[in-house]
């Protein structure tokens, strides 16, 4: 049976953490227009660096004046079908990546912006932004090649994982960052070449001493000392993809004055991009595929957090764990 009303989390003001900045509140479910469909969310992404900038209002291709929805991908099941929708039907299983689409119960949408999915688990859900996310960074920005050094940062992460074993699949050698023992051993498992704890060992030292032509490519999630650490073991024509600067997030944005590395590129012809899924959006329909495969295949493995966040009021612990550096793979909040 389908609710007369649903909750849904939003951004009530701007705030520095985000839990001052949120409040749940109800609205309608509002049926299906001939060109929609009416979802019930069942598993949303939690991506707490992305939802804190967000209500700080330091996203600057979004420019949000609160109220606003929170959120971005879901995975749920159709429950109401517009009179030309075709497409879907009752049952259906479907995924929607849209900012503000991910925190609610409930979302009535044009049906085409869901794409539909072998089944709702937290483990396509992943894929369908994270993983289409580090994907499209590594293949299209990052331009990986075979057989080289690529280095990823926050690798026990829900970016980081996939991203890694992406690169182990092309056939490079991989290095992987992360800070405990259990996604150390996480990343072995997964196939990481060098696993690097970086509170156990001095990730520069390791490099130097192990990797004295440099990276390749350094898919970098993580910011600050690490990301300078990268800068400076760029091999020759080295590729370092700004994917992330999650050790800002918690705290305002470090100000550094004047950050001229050319240097440190100009002689290496080294370069550093920066790296935003929505401006890249052209490669989502054939990424998401090929990752759906290689999930179902079995050569992929998706690791889904085993700390388990319920409901809308979860979502702010879900964040500050995330923040806190705690998760294994992908968080997901269960409705
Ligand atoms: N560019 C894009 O379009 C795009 C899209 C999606 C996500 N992202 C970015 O990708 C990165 C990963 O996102 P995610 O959602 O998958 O998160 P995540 O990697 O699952 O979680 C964050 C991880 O960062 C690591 N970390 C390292 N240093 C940290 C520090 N000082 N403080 C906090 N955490 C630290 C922690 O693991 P360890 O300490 O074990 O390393 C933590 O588990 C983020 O920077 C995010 O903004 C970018």
């Amino acid at each position: 049976m389908i609710a007369k009303t649903y909750r849904k989390l939003i951004a009530k003001q701007i705030a520095q953490d985000f839990k001052s900045a949120i409040e749940i509140v109800e609205a309608i479910v509002r049926e299906p227009l001939a060109h929609e469909i009416l979802i019930r969310n069942q598993f949303a992404g939690v991506n707490g660096g992305f939802d804190t900038l967000l209500c700080r209002g330091e996203v600057p291709y979004v420019n949000l004046a609160p109220p606003f929805d929170l959120g971005v991908e879901a995975i749920g099941e159709v429950v109401a079908v517009g009179n030309s929708v075709a497409e879907f039907k009752v049952g259906d299983a479907v995924a929607t990546a849209m900012r503000g689409g991910g925190y609610r119960e409930y979302q009535t949408i044009d049906a085409k912006l869901a794409v539909k999915i072998p089944k709702a688990t937290p483990e396509i859900l992943t894929l369908v932004s994270t993983g289409v996310s580090a994907v499209v960074g590594l293949e299209k920005a990052g331009q990986m090649l075979s057989e080289e050094v690529v280095m990823v940062t926050a690798a026990g992460g829900g970016a980081g994982h996939i991203a890694m074993q992406w690169a182990k699949m092309a056939g490079n050698h991989v290095i992987g960052t992360c800070g405990s023992d259990a996604k150390a051993r996480l990343l072995k498992e997964l196939g990481c070449d060098r696993v690097i704890n970086y509170k156990l060992e001095n990730v520069n030292e390791v490099l130097q001493k192990e990797y004295p032509n440099g990276v390749d490519l350094v898919f970098e999630c993580v910011g600050k000392e690490m990301f300078d650490i990268c800068v400076d073991n760029l091999a020759r024509r080295g590729r370092l993809l700004v994917f992330g600067f999650v050790s800002e997030y918690g705290n305002s944005l470090e100000k550094v004055e004047q950050p001229r590395i050319y240097d440190k590129l100009f002689w290496k012809a080294a370069s550093v991009r920066g790296f935003l899924m929505p401006l890249y959006s052209e490669y989502v329909p054939e990424v998401r595929e090929r990752l759906i495969e290689k999930l179902l295949e079995g050569s992929l493995k998706v690791i889904v957090d085993s700390a388990e966040f319920r409901g809308l009021e979860s979502i702010p612990t879900a964040v500050e764990y995330l923040l806190g550096g705690q998760n294994r793979g992908k968080v997901v909040v269960r409705f």
